[in-house]
Parts: C-alpha cells; structure tokens; sequence
C-alpha cells in the first residue's frame, strides 16, 4: 500500500518561527545574550537535525556555547542505535542535575532517537526530574513552539506520541561547517533489520520533493561548499513514495548538474536496492565521489537471513564486483555486527573471508546489542561475551590489516584532495580528504582550507594518510 507523507504547511512553520520572535523578545531583555548548548550524539542525521536545531535558536535570539554552565538552554540530541550510545546520553544527563541545581533557570531538553523511545521518555519522566523538555524526532518542528510554552508557563513538556513521520521545508539552520555540508534527502527507513531500533523511532521512509533538495544543494554550491553528503537511512529506496516517477540515480544525476565545484557523496547505501543503474550514474558523474558505503553486517547467509537484510553474499559479492569494473578506483566501506544472537564463530569466519575477497579501505565494527522491541532482542544469544569480544578482535586486526596495506599503496601518488580542516597536529597543521575520503595530514597555510589541492603522498598508517602540497 502507498503511503501518503504528511507535509508539514509552510503556514506551520511560519507559526513556529513567530513563536522565535517572541521568545527573541523575552531574550532581549536580559541583560547579555542567552546561549544555548546543543550536544549530538550519533549518526550524521541527527548532527543535520542539530543544524535545525540550531537554526531556531539562533531565530530565537541564542547565541551559542560548549559550556553547559553558561548555557540557558541545554540540548541533548541522542542516538539509541546501542546501548553504550544509550548509556553515555544518560550518564551525561545525569551529571546535569548538578548543573541545574547552580542555574536553576535553565531548560535542559532530551530529542533524536532516544527521546521517541517510550520506555526512555518514561524513564526521563520519572527519574529525570531536571529535564524540562522531551520530544521525538517527529515533533523537531515544534521546537520554539515548546521553548515558549516553557519560558512563558513553565512546566515540563513531553511530545513523543509514535507516528509515521512528516517533511518539513523551510527550517533554518546554523551549519556547523563552511566546506562541507550534509543534505537530508529522505528521512525514516522500512528496512526492519531485525536488529535495529531506527524504523521504531524515525518512522516511515518518505523522500523529499526533488526541487527542494536541488534548491537547498544550489544555494550551498553558492555559498562556496565543497562536499555535499546526501543523507538517508538507505538512500537507494529515495523517490519510491513520490508522484514523480524518480528515482536515487536520477536524483544523483541532477544534483550532479548544479554548477559548481564540488564533491557529492551520499550515505547510506542498502545492498539489497543498490542497483546496476545508480553504480553506472556514479561512474558517469563527475561530481559523484569514487567512494560507496555499503554495509554489509555478516558475511554468512543464515546470518543474514535472521537479521532479515534481503540479500545474500553472493549478491553482495556480485554487486562489488560490477561497481569494481565499472569504478577500479572506488573506495568501498561497510557496517558490520559481530555476535548476532546465534551467529556462530564458523559463520563469524565468513565475515572474514568476505573481509579479505572486497578488501574495504575501512570498516565500521560493532558487537551487537539488543535493543527493546526489535526481534533480535528475543532471540536466543547463547555466545559468551568474551567469545564476541575475541571474535570481534580478530575483526579488528584483518580490517587494520588491510586498511594499513590499501593505505601503503598510496605513497608517491597525487591526488586532488578537499582541504578540509585543521589535524590539531602541529607537524600537520591540515586535514585533506583524497576523492575517494580518506584522510591525508599536510603541512600548508590554514588559508588553504576549503580549496581542492594537488597532494603527493610521502606517507601512510592503518588510519591515515599523509602528503605535501604538489604544486
Ligand atoms: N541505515 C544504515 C545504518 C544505520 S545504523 C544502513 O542500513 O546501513 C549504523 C550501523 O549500526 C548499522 O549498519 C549496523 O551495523 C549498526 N547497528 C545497528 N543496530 C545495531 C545493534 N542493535 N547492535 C549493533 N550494531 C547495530
Ligand atoms: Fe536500520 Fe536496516 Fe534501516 Fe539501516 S536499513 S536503518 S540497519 S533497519
Ligand atoms: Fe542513532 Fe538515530 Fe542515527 S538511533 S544512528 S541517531 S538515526
């Protein structure tokens, strides 16, 4: 059945931005300018959703901090992905008890994916007494119309009924970077890995009007961006609730029209709907990095089965070998889980082996962890952990492994590399990404930074890269 996706009326979000003239109005009268501190914890989402956030402060009146004892407003935008994301958000929360207690005029607020948790909302309610404001990613584009009700009734506010999910144009934000940029295209996911908690907490899948993702990507062509990373949960299923028929490539094919000069790239890629037709608009495209990531989680079919993924290793095999003909430079990396209830240490063994047939130029590695509600959380994990752990080591060390050895084969070649920032490294003062993003260090002028270079590489280690300007 298709489903409709509730649009949020541009009147809707005039309405919430009257509300940040009036609560700009009651900021004005203090005596200094209020700050605010935002606090993301998880995947590039929710640092998009903390641009907005940011955006309505700022609309608000807020200037910002890093100091939660400066702060009037304190936001915690949480992930739930794993229990360890989970238990860092609360652990911080906590600490903000005492915070609270030497300002007690502060609002201190809980969003993202943890916050459309029921059982952490009810947790927050009654344990968490400090926390003034919780509400789901579903309710981000209430945000002022909350901070008024607060400023003006005090009070706790807590909006985060379950829901499919909307799409709302026309928020502001304060981007926390001048070269690169992240661009939601679509937001939620229908996958229903059986593992993961973000179907449950950011809704339905539901793609954005193509004209204003190509409005949004012009304007940051404009203001002079250099690398723009289209976001979605699995960015390969964008368009499939659109009138228009489009579909991802088409969608890449023309954000790759946009004058200027600048990388595109796009994160995340599901296997299962990585089609023939997106790899050959990549190779096409001149602005489409050579890089994919494509998670890949287990290397085994039952695995895979049981995480309820939709494809097997043969498939993904396959699939890397096309894009491999079709783009010999790409550089590929992956998501994998390591101790999958019932997964065994034979079948972890065929995670490796498909580690050493694609050789990724880096991984993400993770040991599972159940989260409330999903299916994996009930099924049978007879593995001690410590089998896990060691498993997950041996992971650890192929992956190292290889990356130090795809790394080695850079020494003496140039590459035009996005100057992209500062290493915090005083013998290489600058951070360079090579097309295909892998991080190179060099010595150069702070000026360069957001400028493509010519780049030899005189060095490399497991994690990085490292170069001298070539011209
Ligand atoms: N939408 C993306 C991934 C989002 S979550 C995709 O489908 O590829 C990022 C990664 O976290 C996942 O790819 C997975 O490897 C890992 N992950 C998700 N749920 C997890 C869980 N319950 N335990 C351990 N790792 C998990
Ligand atoms: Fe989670 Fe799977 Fe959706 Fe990725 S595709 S967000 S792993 S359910
Ligand atoms: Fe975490 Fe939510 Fe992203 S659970 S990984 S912040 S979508």
């Amino acid at each position: 059945m298709r489903q409709q996706t509730t649009r949020i009326s541009p009147e809707d979000i005039s309405r919430q931005l009257q509300y940040c003239r009036e609560v700009a109005a009651l900021s004005a009268a203090r005596p200094a300018q209020p700050l605010a501190f935002v606090d993301t914890y998880g995947c590039q989402q929710n640092e998009a959703d903390s641009e907005r956030i940011r955006g309505y402060l700022r609309e608000m009146g807020y200037g910002f901090t890093q100091d939660e004892e400066q702060a009037q407003i304190i936001v915690l935008n949480t992930c739930a992905i794993r229990e360890h994301a989970e238990q860092r958000v609360l652990g911080n929360l906590g600490a903000l008890v005492h915070v609270k207690r030497r300002h007690p005029e502060q609002i201190i607020c809980v969003c993202g994916c943890m916050a459309q948790e029921a059982h952490v909302a009810e947790k927050i309610k009654q344990s968490f007494r400090h926390v003034d404001l919780v509400f789901g990613p579903h309710a981000l584009w209430r945000f002022p119309e909350f901070i008024h009700t607060l400023l003006t009734q005090r009070g706790r506010v807590f909006q985060v009924a379950e829901e499919a999910g909307s799409i709302s144009e026309g928020i502001p934000v304060v981007r926390q970077d001048r070269v690169k940029a992240w661009v939601s295209i679509m937001y939620g996911c229908n996958n229903f890995c059986s593992y993961c908690i973000v179907p449950y907490v950011r809704g339905r899948e539901r793609s954005r009007r193509p004209e204003d993702i190509l409005a949004e990507v012009e304007q940051l062509a404009a203001e002079g961006y250099r690398d723009i990373t289209l976001l979605g949960q699995n960015v390969n299923s964008y368009g499939k609730d659109l009138e228009e028929p489009l579909d991802f490539a088409d969608l890449l094919e023309r954000v790759n029209a946009v004058p200027g000069d600048f990388l595109i790239r796009f994160m995340t890629s599901h296997p299962k709907d990585a089609t023939q037709k997106l790899f050959e608009t990549m190779a096409r495209c001149g602005k489409v990095a050579p890089v994919l990531h494509l998670p890949f989680q287990a290397g085994n079919d039952r695995v895979l089965r049981a995480m309820n993924r939709h494809y097997d290793r043969a498939q993904y095999l396959a699939e890397v070998r096309r894009l491999k003909e079709l783009i010999p430079d790409i550089v590929l990396t992956s998501d994998v889980i390591v101790g999958f209830p019932g997964e065994t240490t034979e079948e972890f063994e065929e995670t490796l082996s498909l580690l050493e047939q694609v050789r990724f130029d880096a991984l993400f590695t993770f040991i599972f962890s159940p989260r409330v509600g999903t299916p994996a959380a009930q099924m049978d994990d007879p593995m001690p952990h410590q089998q896990k752990q060691a498993n997950f080591q041996r992971l650890v060390d192929l992956q190292n492994q290889i990356s130090a050895e795809k790394h080695a084969a850079y020494v003496g070649k140039t590459l035009r590399c996005l100057i992209d920032g500062d290493s915090g490294d005083a013998r290489y003062p600058l951070a360079a990404r090579t097309p295909g993003n892998r991080l190179v260090r060099l010595d150069g002028p702070a000026e360069l930074i957001g400028q493509f270079r010519q780049v030899r590489i005189t060095d490399a280690n497991t994690w990085s890269l490292f170069g001298e300007l070539a011209e």
